[in-house]
């Protein structure tokens, strides 16, 4: 295949020519527009598992793999992570700039307007088995509010600014509401005078017999870790709430489907795999080798959570910032974690390992975050709630861009058959 020039690209099959068109981004990325390459060839293309595929064109997040770069609608990560709080990032992803300070009071004012869920939701909580998984509760909970508001079976897009601030606001209520139940204890309700953050620490932490402390240092800690996990182009949980977007169900209905998507262990649910795996290899004497050489055995399932990923081949601009998070926030609450100590010696074999150079495997956004949602008191089982918590503004700004796209149709990809070919009907009494 070679390139006619700028804008196409030339493909031959059975000796005829067909011509492609080159899209070319605003980063310089390109990719081979084959909308129309069935319709004029015959062929689909097969791409298990999308490696070489792009669903959309997007205006939201930029990633380069090769140079670790992270950019919500442009601005690095490292500066966002440094200088802005979650809400103004969040308005950043869905308006697609930074908010003024008007703009941000009034954002601001609708989370805080939209913090409580309906009292009737409370009673859902009663009735899921003890041990059921956070993520499941959010999903189902997520998915069940759309029945509070009706208005919703409209188009969503018609009031998007309350739609998807609600969203925000009560997503951390019920994440923490799910919590006090689990352990028993008495709600607690948001405030009109805490921050985001700090509310839902509160939410989580407070209790009648020992008021909580709401300290900066935490809530700024929290505030970096939601930041960082905010959005991430076309992973898997974004990539499945454009897909059940374009089928047209409601905005709710569509972010519960990501919630699922995120709780799988190569997904979201890393961050709590990474935990039970520092701390199986702790309790394994630190037998750094037997699990190193596990995760190299082809035979054996076992992989190093928080290691790899399908776009980054360096290290994960996020882990970097959540590592040096880490040592900061542990320092300050004085708190010294074998784990930390262990994942850093974790990494540093890792790094040096021929087997995981060759297959650009680093530490990715997962393999730190644990550490210090621990030293913030969150429950390992919550650690993906608290991916979700920071992935809802991009899951929102992902599946608004989709709907609002003109060349959105439903999402409906094609297959190669490898089946039986056509057989004969046998009737049940002639079946041997
Ligand atoms: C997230 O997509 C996103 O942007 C996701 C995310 C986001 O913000 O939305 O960044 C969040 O999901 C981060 C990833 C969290 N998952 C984990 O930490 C689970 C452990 N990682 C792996 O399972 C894996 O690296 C994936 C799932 C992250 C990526 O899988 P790929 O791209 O399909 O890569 P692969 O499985 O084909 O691996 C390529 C090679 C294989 O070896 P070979 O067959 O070439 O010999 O690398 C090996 C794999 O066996 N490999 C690992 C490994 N990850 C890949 N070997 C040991 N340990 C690992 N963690």
């Amino acid at each position: 295949m070679s390139n006619l020039n700028k804008d196409t690209a030339e493909l031959t099959i059975d000796g005829k020519v067909f011509t492609l068109p080159v899209v070319e981004g605003s980063m310089g990325e390109r990719a081979l527009d084959i909308s129309k390459l069935l319709q004029e060839t015959g062929y689909i293309t097969l791409d298990t598992g999308y490696k070489n595929t792009g669903s959309c064109v997007s205006t939201i997040t930029y990633l380069d793999g090769n140079k670790g770069i992270l950019r919500y609608r442009g601005y690095d990560i490292e500066d966002l992570a440094a200088n802005c709080s979650f809400v103004e990032v969040a308005y950043l992803l869905l308006h697609g700039r930074l908010p003024n300070e008007i703009e941000l009071e009034s954002f601001k004012g609708l989370i805080e307007r939209f913090a409580l869920i309906h009292e009737d939701m409370i009673h859902f909580f009663d009735h899921f088995p003890s041990h059921t998984s956070p993520m499941s509760i959010l999903s189902v909970m997520v998915n069940s509010l759309c029945h509070y508001y009706p208005e919703m079976s409209d188009d969503p897009l018609d009031d998007f600014e309350v739609t998807s601030t609600r969203l925000i606001s009560k997503i951390r209520t019920i994440a923490a509401f799910s919590y006090k139940k689990s352990m028993g204890h008495p709600l607690v309700y948001p405030r009109s005078d805490l921050s985001y953050c700090g509310n839902f620490l509160n939410m989580m932490f407070d209790k009648p017999v020992k008021p909580y402390v709401v300290r900066p240092e935490v809530v700024a800690a929290l505030n970096k870790l939601l930041i960082l996990h905010a959005d991430h182009e076309q992973n898997c949980s974004t990539s499945t709430v454009r897909l059940v977007g374009s089928a047209g169900v409601n905005l709710y209905a569509a972010i519960s489907t990501g919630i699922n998507a995120l709780w799988g262990p190569l997904h979201g649910g890393a961050n709590e795999a990474v935990i039970e795996m520092l701390e199986t290899i702790y309790a394994d004497d630190c037998n750094f080798e037997k699990y190193i050489n596990k995760a190299k055995d082809k035979n054996d399932p076992f992989r190093l959570s928080g290691f790899g990923h399908r776009v980054y081949r360096t290290y994960d601009p996020r882990g970097k910032i959540i590592k040096k998070a880490c040592d900061e926030i542990l320092n300050v609450l004085e708190i010294s974690d074998p784990l930390l100590d262990l994942a850093h010696t974790l990494e540093e074999i890792v790094l040096r390992d021929e087997y995981f150079i060759e297959r650009h495997l680093f530490p990715n956004v997962d393999f730190y975050s644990g550490i210090i949602y621990r030293a913030l008191g969150i429950p390992t089982n919550m650690f993906t709630v608290m991916f979700a918590l920071g992935r809802l503004p991009g899951w929102i700004a992902q599946w608004k861009e989709m709907r609002e796209d003109p060349s959105t149709r439903i999402g409906r990809p094609r297959q190669v058959y490898a089946g039986e070919t056509a057989r004969k009907f046998v009737p049940l009494d002639e079946r041997s």
